[in-house]
């Protein structure tokens, strides 16, 4: 399959985390209300490995849950309040599948970059039920979705089971060895902190044929700035600014 990808300027962080509780089907429906046609959100195994959207490994800053996600069954997740934390009246809000992430996705008309988060050693059963999710969905395969993750290892499962899905890893710094250590991997793109980017540097990955996105950008002048310089899309908390 031949890269199709075409990604906008601007990619929702954790849908689009400043207006509704982050990773909720009221985020990404923020998202796309605000006119947005990516986003971006986390994903993480249950104890009974269903895929679900979550950030943190912990359960207490998002919901009213406590102690570790992956400790608990689909069940026990779909009883937590996760919009309560953000403001009372998402009090409503559960965490969703990524099941149901994917059908919202196709009624809204709206593509998604799914980040892959895993704290143990589980990399095979994470990458082969994303994948499973995402073949079963009505979105385009080509066209609407990117899997990216902090982990080499799970990048390169992926790779593995799908060798032409779109991936991008995230980098939490620079390090001069990125473009070796993803010379098999023929990433998409490379995920970067905005502040550790220069112009040099966003030009050395770009000549290798690979894209450069930053996080997290939530003013109009580093957008500007970043893009200038050659980056394609920015993972933002909110447009307002934008
Ligand atoms: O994928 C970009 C960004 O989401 C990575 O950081 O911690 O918000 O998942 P984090
Ligand atoms: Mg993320």
């Amino acid at each position: 399959m031949k890269n199709n990808l075409k990604l906008p300027r601007i990619i929702g962080h954790r849908g689009l985390c400043a207006y509704a509780p982050e990773n909720t089907l009221a985020s990404i429906q923020k998202a796309r209300e605000l006119g947005l046609l990516w986003f971006e959100v986390d994903v993480r195994l249950t104890r009974d490995d269903v895929v679900m959207l979550f950030h943190d490994e912990t359960l207490e800053r998002t919901s009213n849950g406590k102690g570790l996600f992956r400790e608990r069954s689909l069940d026990e997740i779909k009883q937590l309040d996760a919009g309560s934390w953000f403001l009372p009246k998402f009090s409503k809000e559960v965490i969703p599948t990524l099941e149901e992430v994917l059908e919202f996705c196709g009624k809204l008309k709206i593509n998604i970059n799914l980040e892959l988060k895993l704290e143990d050693k589980s990399e095979e059963r994470l990458c082969a039920l994303v994948l499973k999710e995402v073949r079963k969905s009505k979105l385009n395969y080509s066209t609407s979705f990117l899997l990216s993750s902090f982990s080499l290892e799970i990048l390169k499962k992926l790779k593995i089971l799908d060798s032409e899905i779109p991936l991008g890893w995230n980098r939490e710094n620079w390090s001069e060895e990125d473009l070796f250590l993803v010379s098999g991997l023929k990433p998409y793109s490379l995920h970067y902190p905005a502040d550790v980017l220069t112009a040099d540097r966003i030009l050395e990955i770009k000549s290798k044929g690979i894209a450069v996105l930053a996080y997290t950008v939530n003013t109009k002048s580093e957008a500007d700035r970043l893009f200038a310089m050659g980056v394609e899309s920015v993972f933002s908390d909110s447009i307002s600014s934008l």
